[in-house]
């Protein structure tokens, strides 16, 4: 039996992919503030902005259930505080974002490589995006929460050999977070037009077809090769 763990599991990617790995050979846990009702697994509801409760209920179960064959973490969940300058955003949201997109990735990762060191085949699957590789005006926290996955997982894989660990650009997909960057002010958020291009130009993949590529990546005998990676050429 091979344990998937996925944040972000309500919406969008995250609930593309734990759909796609609910199997019966899988066991499947999902996290995020909202059940899925479309999803045939284990979902807890937790808000990852307060990251160590959630980080210490994985550490609990782990404990009380062992004997995986495999076990994998998948770090998909990610909030966008409103486009626009850092100086201008709110502090709640802005801490929230923070939070949720690179806080709760650690401690999550701290607790999963700590209590399955027994599992034969490990993986830590950290979704990032291009952005924490290009800067962008309007969403400073986003790139940075980004940024800080890709190194999180560069350091991580230098003192977790033997566990695949992969940051991974999953490409532009059409799902609510891209309704936010269409739905910004181009007065605060200048790149609000290119966002709405890609979608008028039919350019975003459907989080399907984008958990199926992944899902596929994952499942390669080379996962964790390339740490730092983009579906698009992978
Ligand atoms: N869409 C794109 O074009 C794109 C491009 C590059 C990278 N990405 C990355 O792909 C991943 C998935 O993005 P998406 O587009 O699928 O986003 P989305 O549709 O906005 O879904 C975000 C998911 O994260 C969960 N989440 C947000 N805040 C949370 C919190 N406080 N606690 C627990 N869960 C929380 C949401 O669940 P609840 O609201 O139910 O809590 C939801 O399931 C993210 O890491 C994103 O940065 C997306």
């Amino acid at each position: 039996m091979h344990l998937y763990i996925v944040t972000g599991s309500s919406r969008g990617l995250g609930a593309a992919l734990a759909r796609q790995l609910a199997q019966p050979d899988h066991t499947v846990i999902g996290i995020a503030r909202q059940p899925n009702p479309a999803l045939d697994a284990e979902q807890w509801a937790l808000d990852l902005a307060d990251p160590l409760p959630a980080a210490e209920r994985l550490q609990a179960w782990l404990r009380a259930h062992t004997g995986w064959h495999g076990a994998t973490l998948i770090n998909n969940a990610a909030l966008l505080s409103d486009p626009g300058p850092l100086a201008g955003s709110d502090l709640a949201g802005l801490s929230a974002a923070m939070r949720v997109g690179l806080e709760a990735p650690a401690l999550l990762s701290r607790v999963f490589l700590a209590e399955t060191t027994d599992v034969p085949t490990r993986r830590i699957l950290n979704i990032s995006s291009g952005l924490g590789r290009r800067a962008m005006a309007g969403s400073a926290a986003y790139c940075a929460v980004k940024a800080g996955l890709d190194h999180l997982s560069r350091a991580l894989a230098l003192e977790e050999p033997g566990v695949g660990i992969v940051s991974l650009a999953p490409g532009v997909i059409d799902t609510d977070m891209q309704v936010q960057l269409r739905g910004a002010d181009p007065g605060r958020f200048p790149e609000q037009t290119r966002f709405q291009g890609l979608k008028d130009g039919g350019q975003l993949q459907t989080a399907e077809a984008t958990a199926a590529a992944i899902v596929r990546f994952m499942l390669r005998p080379d996962f964790g090769k390339t740490i730092v990676a983009d579906i698009r050429e992978a």
